[in-house]
């Protein structure tokens, strides 16, 4: 087969997300609502092991970054200073003759790319959604679903400063929905009107803030090597004066190969001091920081490394796809058998071990029901037990979802009680006794 047909496509990563129930169109026995997309089964575990990997790092390993979730909806004044509402807008430009919507900088022309019609001229649509709060629908009860967490950090900053006593530097993270009123998403769960994101603020002393934001660009590439994305399909780039966000005093994104070519998987900004400042001047409130050294009020920078749940799910998922020829007879691989794996770094597989009796013979049952009860009882991993058709067929399902180990219970195993562990990427398989499995696992999986 040539590299062409074995090369990973969107076309490939959607409809394995549906068959095997990572990502469903969202409300589709209505006809879908465009571009909402549910997670399945699988793709739910998977999100909590992005999710949960990003805590660790972010906040659970560091003893400077402490944890916040604040509402969703929040008063609409803070929109209004923090700039969303006068300058969080795209250029958006419509056909005259097919009436369809594109963002300006997406377009090449003054021409319709869909059916050759002239283009308006452009202007600014606010991205935000808004809703209405109590019965009465007037304009005193709008307000705005969040375009972004990280203003939930900036309003509780003095909070979290008087109930945990931080000293600069120190971060406050966040994980959760935000809305965007897209004017064209696509690319599956790249770009959605509901997504989430996880973002963190670190308020550090003017004056060190170049020198952080280096440090959190390196740290966030590191963190995707360490992974499992391949490096030659990862890049920072540095955004153009034209392009920084209106907070912004300078932004790198990390950028992501995807199948449509590079594109932000995440963005590092340096907002300096301005959400501070913007939301002291509008609530009267003073976000400072009493710096006891100098016995002066310090307005700190924030360095933000922002990122999306989906749209790092869908890098995961891209650069783990192969289709590879497998050689031996090994593991249920016949020699020059085809297979599709998701080669997913062990703590984010949705189902980590799968537990396969050879057999569905009765003598088997029992000792492969006992292994998969006590594996699962641990809870240090997700595991799941398939004992429907033939073993070849059952590994290459769990190949195609990415599940790091299989382990076998076979006749041998009633008589020496040991079960053979076979590794998805290099297809070994080891004997294991089964009363060790749940520690062994443990090891191999870095849970
Ligand atoms: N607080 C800064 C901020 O929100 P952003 O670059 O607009 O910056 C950060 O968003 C990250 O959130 C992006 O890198 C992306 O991963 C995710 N994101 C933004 N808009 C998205 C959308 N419409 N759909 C999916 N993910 C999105």
């Amino acid at each position: 087969m040539d590299e062409a047909s074995t090369a990973v496509t969107m076309e490939k990563i959607v409809s394995l997300c549906k068959r095997r129930g990572f990502v469903y169109p969202g409300s589709e026995i209505y006809g879908g609502l465009a571009n909402a997309w549910d997670y399945g089964p699988l793709g739910v575990e998977m999100r909590r092991n992005v999710r949960d990997a990003w805590w660790r790092d972010t906040v659970r390993k560091r003893d400077d970054v402490v944890g916040l979730e604040a509402a969703i909806m929040m008063n609409p004044k803070v929109w209004e200073a923090s700039g969303h509402l006068a300058g969080f807008s795209d250029p958006l430009v419509e056909c005259t003759r097919c009436h369809e919507r594109f963002r300006a900088d997406h377009v090449e022309s003054d021409r319709c790319p869909e059916c050759g019609g002239q283009l308006m001229e452009s202007r600014q649509f606010n991205l935000m959604l808004k809703t209405f709060l109590g019965a009465v629908e007037d304009t005193a009860s709008t307000v705005f679903m969040r375009p972004e967490t990280a203003q939930g950090m900036f309003v509780n900053f003095l909070n979290v400063l008087n109930s945990t006593r931080r000293k600069l530097p120190f971060g406050i993270a966040q994980i959760g929905k935000s809305f965007r009123n897209e004017i064209t998403p696509r690319n599956f769960i790249f770009r959605t009107r509901e997504f989430e994101q996880m973002e963190m603020e670190f308020f550090v002393r003017p004056g060190s803030d170049e020198e952080w934001h280096e440090y959190w660009i390196r740290e966030r590439y590191d963190w995707y090597i360490r992974h499992g994305i391949r490096e030659e399909n990862l890049r920072i780039r540095p955004h153009d004066a034209d392009e920084l966000s209106h907070y912004s005093k300078a932004t790198s994104d990390i950028e992501y190969l995807f199948p449509w070519g590079w594109a932000e998987l995440e963005g590092i900004a340096n907002r300096s001091d301005f959400d501070l400042r913007q939301h002291s001047e509008h609530s009267g409130t003073r976000l400072v920081f009493f710096d006891d050294e100098s016995s002066e009020h310090i307005t700190p920078f924030v360095i933000e490394p922002a990122s999306g749940v989906d749209r790092m799910l869908l890098a995961f998922l891209v650069d783990a796809y192969r289709e590879e020829t497998v050689g031996g007879d090994d593991a249920g691989a016949g020699k020059g058998e085809r297979r599709t794996v998701l080669r997913l770094h062990p703590t984010l597989a949705p189902v980590q071990v799968g537990l396969l009796p050879l057999s569905r013979k009765d003598t088997l049952t029992p000792l492969a029901r006992e292994a998969y009860r006590s594996l699962r009882a641990a809870g240090r991993f997700t595991v799941e037990y398939d004992d429907a058709q033939s073993i070849g067929r059952r590994y290459r399902r769990f190949d195609e979802i990415g599940t790091p180990f299989c382990v076998t219970i076979d006749f041998q195993s009633l008589e020496d009680g040991q079960a053979t562990v076979r590794d998805r990427d290099t297809l070994t398989q080891e004997r294991v006794p089964i009363a060790e499995l749940s520690e062994r696992l443990q090891a191999r999986l870095g849970v």
